[in-house]
């Protein structure tokens, strides 16, 4: 059994910096990808037009096959003129991340209000406002890991209500109450979902550090929700892996000074894992919608002619690697010596 899947569309992942991007930026077409949306959380962040495309030329360089989509890093740093001299040059998005609360977030937001001006540029342009929708823990008023994404969500009504017209992308949804909050919303609303979220809940990443990541899973009705919106083929959601590596050593030690590494890498292993986790909750048949139509519709990137990507069930499924090693630099993947089902013809 075969599936053609038209040029698939990753619109959301971390393809970092240095030797560390070039042992991963091929791993978005091993991955089975031909189209990367590009985070901008680098050390320092991406705040400027200008660093964008130098990113960007460093990435072609790393794989010239790959569509790259650049974002810049939501900071004070960014003006309404800033916005403009960065959607003619071609950027098409700004993430927001909420201060501390994920990876090299601490020049993150801490209020929306003061970045109104910048929205107002957005809107103008055209260019898309990506969420990170979290707000940061607080003991005082019982904000955790656990709901930190639904106190988020009155942000996004209150951001979708200011500018109606903005194209916003809240990513990553952990929740029902997310998949709930963006249904409601019009049209210029939509939302990522992680292949990891399809798979795991609470208890994979409680003592498992491997299944770490922002935000973290959540429990099991609420991973129903993730599957029962991409099996209803609800065109405003589609995938963004949030494919997010890091260091064996960041990811594997915790002690009582430091935490691992809030991560987890899917890039090399992408498009047969999202088959297999679809085909498993019965919406294999929305693979096309979720992977490429959907994404790429909301994003105005339709797929190019010819461009399609061939899945072929394996009898007996095989083995994910154990790791990926360049250099001085390893990574290991999700679902590492796991079982894979569905695997991309070359
Ligand atoms: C960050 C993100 O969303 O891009 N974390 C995450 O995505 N889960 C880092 C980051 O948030 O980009
Ligand atoms: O798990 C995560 N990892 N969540 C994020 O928001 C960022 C990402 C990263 O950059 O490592
Ligand atoms: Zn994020
Ligand atoms: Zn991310």
């Amino acid at each position: 059994m075969a599936l053609n899947i038209s040029s698939p569309a990753d619109f959301h992942v971390h393809l970092r910096q240095g030797s560390f991007s070039e042992l991963i930026t091929p791993h978005v077409r091993k991955g089975g990808f031909h189209l990367a949306y590009v985070m901008p959380n680098l050390k320092p962040p991406i705040t400027t037009t200008d660093q964008a495309l130098k990113y960007k030329a460093d990435l072609q360089k790393i794989d010239s096959d790959v569509e790259y989509l650049m974002t810049l890093y939501l900071s004070p740093d960014l003006t309404p003129e800033e916005i403009r001299k960065a959607s003619a040059a071609g950027i098409v998005g700004v993430k927001s991340y909420p201060r501390g609360v994920t990876t090299n977030s601490d020049g993150g937001i801490e209020s929306y209000e003061a970045y109104y001006p910048v929205f107002e540029a957005m809107q103008e342009v055209d260019m898309v406002l990506n969420l990170h929708g979290e707000v940061p823990s607080d003991t005082k008023t019982n904000i955790h890991v656990l709901n930190a994404e639904v106190q988020f969500l009155p942000h996004l009504f209150k951001l979708h209500h200011a500018f109606p017209r903005l194209r916003i992308v809240l990513e990553h949804a952990t929740t029902r109450a997310a998949i709930e909050a963006v249904k409601s919303c019009g049209p210029t609303v939509a939302c990522t979902i992680t292949a990891h979220h399809l798979a795991l809940v609470v208890d994979d990443w409680a003592g498992q550090s491997w299944n770490f990541c922002k935000p973290v899973a959540k429990y099991p009705d609420d991973r129903e929700a993730l599957r029962s919106v991409i099996k209803e083929g609800h065109p405003r959601f589609f995938l963004g892996s949030d494919s997010a590596p890091h260091p064996p050593h960041t990811k594997s030690t915790s002690t009582p000074t430091h935490a691992c590494a809030a991560g987890i890498y899917t890039s090399p292993i992408l498009l047969p894992l999202v088959a297999d986790l679809l085909h498993s909750f019965g919406a294999l048949q929305n693979l096309v919608g979720f992977v490429s139509d959907f994404g790429r519709s909301f994003y105005r990137r339709p797929a190019r002619d010819g461009k399609t990507v061939q899945l072929r069930k394996i009898e007996g499924g095989y083995l994910v690697e154990e790791r990926y090693i360049q250099g001085q630099d390893e990574l290991v993947p999700f679902w590492a010596g796991k079982r894979l089902n569905w695997k991309i013809v070359e």
